[in-house]
């Protein structure tokens, strides 16, 4: 019993023995392996924010996409599509833009609607015109955007974050006449603080617009069937504004619009992933529309017990001086207006 105690012993010091051996000397670690492990993560975490800034910038700025959705309206003779284009935010040389928009007419929409913020560059007007002139065929309204009257300015992407944006009193000025001349010229409706009726697709479609809410310069004018000389009822009544401040949407639905289109929120722009089929999950909407409306439709309940469709652009662009996109492709939607299903 004495020999085997005394064996049992001298196993376990050899393993200690050789544990040291195996492992080299032991010493505290100090302060240079804090920071050359500090170092090393700096490098992972500024690796990973390169590359994120690179993507955001050289790859998802030109992922084109086309949402389709589609409005329902109780009793609607006809469908309409529409197709909604916004905040495109041209600047000279954008050649891929300028393509893919020239493409988009190859959808034939009964429509076009843009809610404004076309330009980027004072002197992208006759790019801007030739990229849209394929469009400008068919039949179209605009509204205008604080980035057709106001060239940007430089400012931090991540600003975008922080909560609305507002005018910079230098901000130089946009040749606005001169694109609103081109779409006018085309036969696009103005709908700045105004309204118009027309035919399309055999229904009698009413448009309220009004200029942009962001800068305050909006002031709802009514429909044609509530002017003092009112024309015959519509089978359809659409709103236009650039930015989806409540107030206007409110305006809109409570005065029986059965939908309205708007941009500027550029569906958050710099979002969080969402694995749910949207593409990215905002975090802001640069106007007080909470964030999970930021892009796509959603419905407002109607005063006279209705609903109206909301559809909220993200936009094709974005400000020359904030090109960063991430989980938020730039898009054009095909809306079709149809009625609902009995
Ligand atoms: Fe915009």
């Amino acid at each position: 019993m004495t020999r085997m105690t005394t064996t049992t012993a001298t196993v376990t010091r050899t393993t200690a023995t050789r544990t040291m051996t195996d492992a080299g000397p032991v010493r505290p670690k100090g302060a240079g392996d804090a920071v050359r492990a500090l170092t090393r993560a700096g490098g992972v975490v500024g690796a990973l924010g390169l590359g994120t800034l690179v993507y955001s910038n050289r790859v998802e700025l030109n992922r084109f996409t086309l949402r389709q959705v589609r409005i329902t309206v109780p009793h609607l003779p006809a469908e309409l599509r529409v197709l909604h284009i916004s905040d495109i935010h041209y600047v000279r040389g954008q050649h891929r833009k300028l393509r893919w928009l020239q493409q988009l007419a190859e959808l034939q929409p009964d429509l076009v609607i843009n809610t404004g913020d076309n330009l980027s560059d004072a002197r992208a007007v006759p790019e801007v015109l030739e990229a849209l002139g394929p469009l400008l065929r068919f039949p179209g309204c605009f509204v205008p955007g604080s980035n057709d009257y106001y060239a940007p300015r430089f400012k931090n992407p991540l600003m975008y974050l922080k909560g609305p944006s507002t005018l910079h009193p230098s901000a130089e000025s946009l040749p606005t006449e001169e694109l609103f001349g081109g779409f006018e010229a085309a036969g696009w409706a103005n709908l700045s603080n105004a309204h118009s009726a027309t035919r399309l697709n055999g229904l009698k479609v009413e448009f309220s617009g009004v200029d942009d809410p962001h800068l305050d310069l909006d002031e709802f004018s009514g429909w044609p069937s509530t002017d003092a000389q009112p024309e015959p009822p519509a089978d359809l009544k659409i709103g236009v504004a650039h930015a989806p401040v409540v107030r206007v949407l409110e305006t809109f639905a409570d005065s029986g619009a059965d939908a309205v289109f708007a941009g500027h929120t550029h569906g958050g722009q710099v979002c969080l992933p969402a694995f749910d089929g949207s593409g990215g999950r905002a975090l802001v909407t640069n106007c007080d529309l909470p964030a999970k409306y930021a892009k796509g439709l959603h419905t407002r309940r109607r005063a006279d017990g209705g609903s109206t469709g909301v559809h909220v652009s993200a936009g094709i662009g974005t400000s020359a001086k904030a090109p960063v996109r991430l989980f938020c492709p730039p898009e054009a939607s095909l809306v079709t207006i149809s009625p609902t299903s009995e």
